[in-house]
């Protein structure tokens, strides 16, 4: 609930601010900009001072991918969403929201190729006045937005990354967590990486709506069991499945759920057999966002029961991009913001 608080204690600030607005730090903008969003109540109209957003990175250009002009899914398909799975014993009837008819909503397509003939249909939510009030009086309302805004740079990464090394998840149980509103590695790792399930989840139940919009609109992505799941970490929640890889972009910049987050870790990722200790895999990308990133690596190591690898150079693409970004010293790209580091994280056994 503080960080909401603290927004709508930034609705004083004036609204005024533009792009050619100097006098202004991207923080105070920033925070202009999110009060602006929840005090309007016609985002249509909002104009968004982009040279603040901090999502004005576009990513790394690791796949093509087009806007749709309308939905790949029919009616009968947008139906089959209702069915989507949440714990409803941790929600009460006005937090969920599984109908199709909130005020405003606005969504976009996008296609997403993996190669000339093969491509993902993935629906991204735009919120708008109503997501971010309703979200704001929830009592998820700590982390519940930050998935709905858009695809990370991290998550295309991780989804690049298990593309590229797509030997992690064959045969294998695999997770997502804290995936948003597309949880796209997962998807990637489902059509191009053989495993035997995948599990798409995230705590924000519009997030897991979104994710089976997607899945409907992907019916021959994988034939293997794919599933889209409401997992919120709390440490007061016993989780009684295992899987034998975990993964998860983008999670860390709160240092407040880290110690959920650990024990969801904890508890769903497998033990290994001694004859093959990295069998099973926690496998984080994320950016450094401060000391977040950092924090967490060292809240997982003082455990002493997982053994931990932190990479920053794993991959020459996605490595020459950065480079060039920062070479080109471009406003909008902040490696500390934009540059996702890879962690594996083994059970010591
Ligand atoms: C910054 S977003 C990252 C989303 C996605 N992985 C990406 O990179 O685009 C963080 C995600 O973590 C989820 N999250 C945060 N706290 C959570 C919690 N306690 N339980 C479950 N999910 C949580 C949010 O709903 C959100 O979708």
């Amino acid at each position: 609930m503080k960080k909401y608080q603290d927004y709508l204690n930034c609705q004083t600030m004036q609204l005024n601010t533009t792009d050619n607005d100097n006098s202004i730090t991207p923080a105070k903008a920033r925070w202009k900009l999110l009060s602006s969003i929840i005090s309007s109540s016609d985002t249509n109209s909002l104009v968004i001072p982009t040279k603040f957003s901090k999502r004005n990175h576009q990513g790394f250009n690791l796949f093509s991918k087009i806007k749709l002009d309308h939905s790949p899914l029919d009616k009968v398909n947008d139906k089959k969403v209702e069915n989507v799975t949440l714990e409803k014993k941790t929600l009460t009837n006005s937090e969920i929201r599984l109908d199709n008819h909130t005020p405003k909503e606005r969504h976009e397509w996008y296609s997403y190729y993996l190669d000339d003939n093969d491509c993902i249909n993935i629906r991204i939510k735009i919120p708008n006045y109503y997501d971010m009030k309703n979200n704001l009086y929830s009592k998820y309302s700590g982390f519940l937005y930050t998935g709905n805004i858009c695809v990370w740079p991290a998550e295309e990464v991780l989804a690049y990354y298990s593309l590229n090394n797509s030997h992690i998840f064959k045969n294998k149980n695999v997770c997502e967590i804290g995936g948003g509103m597309c949880a796209l590695a997962s998807l990637f790792i489902a059509a191009r990486c053989q495993p035997l399930s995948v599990t798409l989840t995230d705590g924000n139940p519009d997030c897991v709506q979104n994710i089976q919009y997607i899945l409907n609109a992907n019916p021959k992505l994988s034939s293997t069991d794919l599933c889209a799941k409401q997992m919120i970490w709390d440490c007061d929640t016993h989780y009684d499945i295992t899987y034998d890889v975990v993964i998860c972009a983008d999670c860390t910049f709160d240092k407040q759920i880290h110690s959920h987050l650990l024990h969801v870790i904890r508890s769903i990722l497998k033990k290994p057999p001694k004859s093959n200790p990295e069998e099973c895999l926690f496998l984080l990308c994320a950016p450094q966002r401060g000391d977040s990133l950092q924090e967490f690596i060292s809240l997982l190591k003082s455990q002493g029961d997982f053994h931990v690898k932190l990479l920053e150079r794993y991959d020459d693409f996605v490595w020459k991009a950065h480079q060039q970004n920062i070479a080109e010293n471009s406003e909008h790209y902040v490696p500390d913001t934009h540059y996702p580091l890879i962690m594996q994280a083994y059970w010591r056994v």
